[in-house]
């Protein structure tokens, strides 16, 4: 039974021509809609057809809410705002794989060990040498990240929690190392070692800016923006990647294998991607009197283009990250005094008559956390291939939380979705000509 509210007991009744009604429990979690418990319904026979999961619940967990109607996000009962502005990522991380915000001594403990563990195994550098100069990172985070599994075999039993709580420490330390070095390795430069003297936003900025040539200033602003930008992509309960790591753990399988299986799939832009396809679009309009043609376009059921940065499958409103997001995204820009800037004009104005226009209100398609993050790590110089690396460093947390929750729920197994089968029937391979003749002759022989 998953870990629902046992008083509330009630159940739909299915009712299928010709048979008795079908009774299936109707669940109840801490907040959110009641959920009907179909598990049964394959004993009887069926399946229920649901692509893309928009009905169904893969499984209970107590990690992350969302309610998209009303534009809430609590990761374990705690707004998403109150953790960007009160909270640090590290707090977050230690929240999301707790249960609890981190008392000042268990703080300190968790940073101490999160910050010696940001090391990187040297002769995983002879891995990037492998790679093309001008390959997309993400294809060195997917390979590169799945390649640790072959570095730490002393702790990979999934059943100790011991063992679990190393591997998020290692991968939360390692991710914005490894993701530091794919963007040096890009532009030829010498990968930069961490600095346990910064903390964990301003160490990642000093591994991406800092040359050994010159001293590297960290601006605490620029610090404290890419820190809230790592809280607010954390968590987002079962998202495609989320799911895609769940799937792969539900295996048995290497945990640094399955936080490769999240990293491909938060790439496409239609999930993480979308930050880098909307910074991307925003330099294809150009300038403000070319929005109307893209917005016509979007609109175009003919047309396959898609204002990026709009729209979520489960906010129906203002995304709660983006609020939080279009703030700093000010406080970034003001504090390295760009006014004027091209591509935030045609930002701005593009969110004004999306918002204004018809066919947006009419389907709630409005600007997502990635619309205003790209925008943010532009301006801090972050080139945009970066983009879904960045969100991958943050998710990395939300990705190994699942993970272990998913090893502690009885309610786990492996995941193995079933289909409706729409190919040919049952058909007979027919002997072809030459194989005819062939048999004939050979029967003939044997008269
Ligand atoms: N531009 C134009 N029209 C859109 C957009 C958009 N960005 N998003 C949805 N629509 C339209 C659809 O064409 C559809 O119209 P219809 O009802 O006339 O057919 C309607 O809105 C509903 O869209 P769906 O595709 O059914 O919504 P779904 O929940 O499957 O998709 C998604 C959600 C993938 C996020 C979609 O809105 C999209 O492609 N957005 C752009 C990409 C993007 O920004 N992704 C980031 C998501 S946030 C994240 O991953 C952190």
């Amino acid at each position: 039974m998953p870990d629902v509210n046992p008083e509330f007991v009630k159940y739909a009744e299915l009712h299928i021509p010709g048979r008795d009604p079908i009774k299936l429990p109707i669940l109840k979690g801490t907040m959110g809609p009641e959920v009907i418990d179909i598990r049964a319904l394959g004993k009887e026979g069926y399946f229920t057809f649901d692509p893309g999961f928009v009905s169904t619940a893969s499984c209970s967990s107590r990690i992350t809410f969302i309610d998209g109607a009303k534009g809430i996000l609590l990761y374990r009962g705690y707004p998403i705002d109150q953790l960007a502005t009160k909270a640090n990522y590290l707090k977050t991380c230690y929240l999301l794989f707790k249960g609890e915000l981190p008392t000042p001594a268990q703080y300190e403990e968790f940073e101490y060990k999160v910050k010696h563990h940001t090391l990187i195994h040297e002769q995983i550098n002879s891995l990037f040498q492998a790679f093309r100069r001008d390959s997309h990172p993400m294809a060195l985070m997917c390979g590169i990240a799945g390649a640790l599994s072959a570095f730490y075999h002393d702790n990979l039993d999934i059943y100790d929690p011991e063992h679990r709580e190393n591997t998020m420490i290692r991968l939360i330390a390692k991710m914005p190392t490894l993701a530091a070095m794919a963007y040096k390795y890009s532009i030829g430069q010498p990968f930069m070692y961490p600095r346990n003297d910064l903390d964990f936003a301003a160490n990642f900025l000093h591994m991406m800016f800092a040359t050994p040539a010159e001293d590297y200033k960290v601006n605490p602003v620029i610090a404290k923006a890419m820190d809230r930008i790592f809280i607010l992509h954390a968590d987002h309960e079962q998202n495609a990647s989320t799911s895609s790591v769940r799937l792969a753990g539900s295996s048995g399988a290497n945990p640094y294998a399955c936080i490769a299986a999240g990293i491909a799939s938060l790439w496409g832009p239609a999930h993480g991607g979308a930050n880098e396809a909307c910074l991307r679009m925003l330099e294809q309009i150009g300038t403000c009197d070319r929005i109307p043609e893209f917005v016509a376009r979007a609109k175009d059921k003919n047309d396959p283009f898609r204002l990026s940065g709009f729209g979520h499958r489960v906010y129906k409103t203002y995304d709660p990250r983006a609020v939080v997001m279009r703030e700093t995204c000010h406080e970034v820009l003001n504090e390295l005094h760009i006014k004027d800037h091209p591509i935030l004009d045609v930002a701005t104005e593009l969110e004004k008559i999306a918002l204004s226009d018809e066919y947006f209100i009419e389907r709630h398609l409005y600007p997502n956390v990635d619309f205003y993050s790209g925008i943010i790590l532009n301006a801090i110089g972050i080139p945009t291939s970066m983009f879904t690396v960045i969100f991958a460093i943050a998710r990395t947390i939300g990705w190994i939380s699942h993970w272990n929750e998913m090893q502690e729920m009885p309610e786990s197994r492996i995941g193995r979705p079933r289909q409706i089968y729409v190919g040919k029937t049952l058909r007979d391979i027919k002997a072809s000509p030459a194989r005819r003749r062939s048999a004939k002759s050979s029967a003939a022989t044997k008269i």
